[in-house]
């Protein structure tokens, strides 16, 4: 056997017998590498006489060809076999359910908001907005709070450093009343200072610069103002009353109105909600006079003072009516028992996912079309 025919037997040999890539590349390095032994051959070729070369030639090439298609068709076997070994031990198991996308859910106060424009809805409530950035006029000034009135100091006013276009201060709205006077003046405006009834509330976004478990620097109130003839506490008790019911769901509901102090109400009144104690939870709702019973604050509201209306530009002669100012967030806490504020705002998911609406299942405005 002539030595090429010895080198072709021999690496043939060393591929069938390589057990995996490594000792393939391994081999083919050793043989058609750029210094392998069958490429030193064939740079022998120039050497040999033409004869030489005639006969050499085809034998050396042939090599070359023989190992270069057994290592291509071992290592074609060989990723057959790790394919076949993978299939034979991995299952795919139809009957798993599959991986959930992730969801996202209604936070508890645009539950509430939405809560709260469905029930004043059915009771002819239109919802209005107004600025966060607003002006001492609106903020203060307009409800009757003067600038030397102590009650600007209880606020907790974040004031922007620069003035407005009036050199009056800016600040961010301390209360959801500053909507009370921008839906007044718009009324006065269209209706040349005419007048006409108005009911409506007013959620949103109010800061004071306070924090605590039951505090956060930004917080939601719900403002209720109606303006009409003839408008008496008889109106607001009512409205209030059927509110509570409707929103806690229960109509063994009783409120307190407890005399009280607002700038812009006259009278003023805060308004108690009465709870009972079931199984040592405090449940709204029952009566509040019995063991166990009591009283708890939810909110400030009043007759609006004949100031604030006449700041507006409509005759309080001929128009009166009640506004309430309520937290929502608060209402959030009652309803659907949370214990801390903080935690409303931190933007924690797992927080979220436990206190959250899920958007398909609860039929509010946020809430979409479900159940
Ligand atoms: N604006 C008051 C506050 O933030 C709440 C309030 C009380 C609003 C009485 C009213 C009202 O409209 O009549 O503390």
């Amino acid at each position: 056997m002539s030595d090429i025919e010895a080198i072709k037997d021999k690496y043939l040999a060393q591929v069938a017998s390589a057990s995996d890539g490594d000792a393939l590349e391994a081999i083919r390095v050793a043989a058609l590498g750029k210094k392998g032994e069958i490429s030193l051959l064939l740079k022998t070729l120039g050497q040999m006489t033409p004869e030489e070369r005639q006969t050499e030639g085809p034998k050396i090439n042939g090599t070359r060809q023989a190992v270069a298609d057994a290592i291509a068709s071992r290592k074609e076997s060989m990723e057959a076999d790790v394919l076949n070994a993978q299939l034979a031990t991995e299952k795919l198991d139809l009957t798993l359910p599959p991986l959930s996308a992730p969801k996202g859910s209604i936070h508890p106060v645009s539950q509430v908001m939405d809560e709260l424009a469905e029930i004043f809805a059915d009771l002819g409530f239109s919802v209005e907005t107004g600025p966060e950035i607003e002006d001492d006029w609106h903020n203060f000034t307009a409800l009757n709070i003067p600038e030397t009135h102590p009650a600007r100091a209880m606020h907790d006013t974040f004031y922007f450093p620069q003035t407005d276009e009036n050199d009056m201060p800016k600040m961010l709205r301390t209360h959801t009343s500053p909507v009370q006077i921008r839906t007044m003046m718009d009324v006065a405006k269209r209706s040349s200072g005419e007048g006409e009834p108005i009911h409506i509330i007013a959620p949103g976004r109010t800061y004071r610069s306070d924090s605590d478990a039951t505090h956060t620097p930004m917080f939601h109130q719900v403002e209720g103002l109606v303006i009409d003839k003839g408008i008496h506490m008889g109106h607001l008790k009512w409205t209030l009353e059927t509110f509570v019911r409707a929103f806690f769901e229960r109509d063994d509901i009783t409120l307190r109105l407890r005399p009280s102090y607002f700038p812009f109400t006259e009278p003023s009144a805060e308004v108690d909600l009465g709870f009972t104690v079931e199984k040592r939870k405090r449940i709204i709702g029952g009566d509040p006079r019995s063991e166990n019973g009591g009283w708890m604050e939810i909110l400030g509201s009043g007759m609006v003072h004949p100031n604030v209306i006449a700041n507006c530009g409509l005759d309080p002669e001929v128009w009166q009516g009640f506004a309430f100012g309520c937290g929502i967030d608060r209402l959030a806490m009652l309803k659907y028992g949370m214990d801390d504020l903080r935690a409303f705002f931190d933007g924690d998911l797992r927080w979220a996912d436990h206190y959250g609406f899920d958007a398909l299942d609860v039929p509010t405005l946020s809430g979409g079309v479900g159940a």
